[in-house]
């Protein structure tokens, strides 16, 4: 059972992520398909991630997900909030009874040092850089990038600017400090580097 790794984060709210070693077949006997995703591989994650909320809490109701105009999937009644995200041969999720969450996963890749100025500004990156070692770590790049994106799938409703609206600061061993301009509110960012993978989430 290729489990990667689980975390219960709290009474309420459950993390995991799956290495993807089956065939599609092995999902869809799982999940119901209640979406056409038409690439191969990008199908499997989908069916890995979906697989994740009931490996989480049995009892989550696959046939009750609905998929916002942001296409943040979601529960009308909220009797679980969740997050997913897939990466490469991983997928992950996050599901909470109580408390909105967002989830991202991502394996480092040298070209995110090309793009670092559409999701940054400056300063926001010297905070996290004691002299210019760092400026373009692409481990350090990427796992800012992962942040935001949880960022923006733990607020969900979409038009985020990641540079204007999404502040990192004080980075502690497993967290990040973050300000969201979009509700005004002080998100704390859990993080971890394993594996060759980055992982970051948000219960809040
Ligand atoms: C939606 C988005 C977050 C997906 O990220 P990704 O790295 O492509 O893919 P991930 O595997 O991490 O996440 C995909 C999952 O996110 C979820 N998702 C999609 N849209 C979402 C939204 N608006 N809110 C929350 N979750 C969302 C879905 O569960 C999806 O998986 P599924 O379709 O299999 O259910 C991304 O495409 C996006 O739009 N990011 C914002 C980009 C941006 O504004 N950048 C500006 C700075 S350069």
């Amino acid at each position: 059972m290729p489990v990667f790794f689980q975390q219960q984060i709290n009474e309420h709210t459950r993390l995991g992520i799956w290495k993807i070693e089956e065939t599609e077949e092995f999902f869809s006997q799982n999940v119901p398909v209640q979406q056409n995703v038409s690439h191969p591989k990008k199908r499997l994650q989908h069916l890995a991630g979906r697989f994740l909320l009931q490996f989480l809490f049995p009892d989550f109701p696959y046939e009750l997900i609905q998929i916002a105009d942001t296409r943040k999937p979601y529960l009308a009644d909220a009797k679980y909030h969740f997050s997913i995200s897939h990466c490469g041969d991983y997928a992950a999720a996050i599901v909470s009874r109580d408390s909105r969450v967002g989830i991202d996963i991502e394996i480092p890749v040298e070209k995110i040092r090309l793009i670092r100025w559409k999701f940054l500004q400056k300063e926001e990156l010297q905070r996290f850089t004691q002299n210019d070692v760092e400026f373009d770590d692409h481990h350090l790049l990427t796992l800012l990038w992962s942040c935001k994106e949880a960022v923006f799938k733990w607020y969900g409703d979409g038009e985020v600017d990641f540079r204007q609206h999404i502040q990192l600061s004080n980075r502690q061993e497993e967290t990040i400090d973050c300000f969201f301009g979009k509700n005004e509110s002080k998100p704390i960012i859990n993080y971890r580097i394993f594996g060759g993978l980055v992982l970051a989430w948000i219960v809040s």
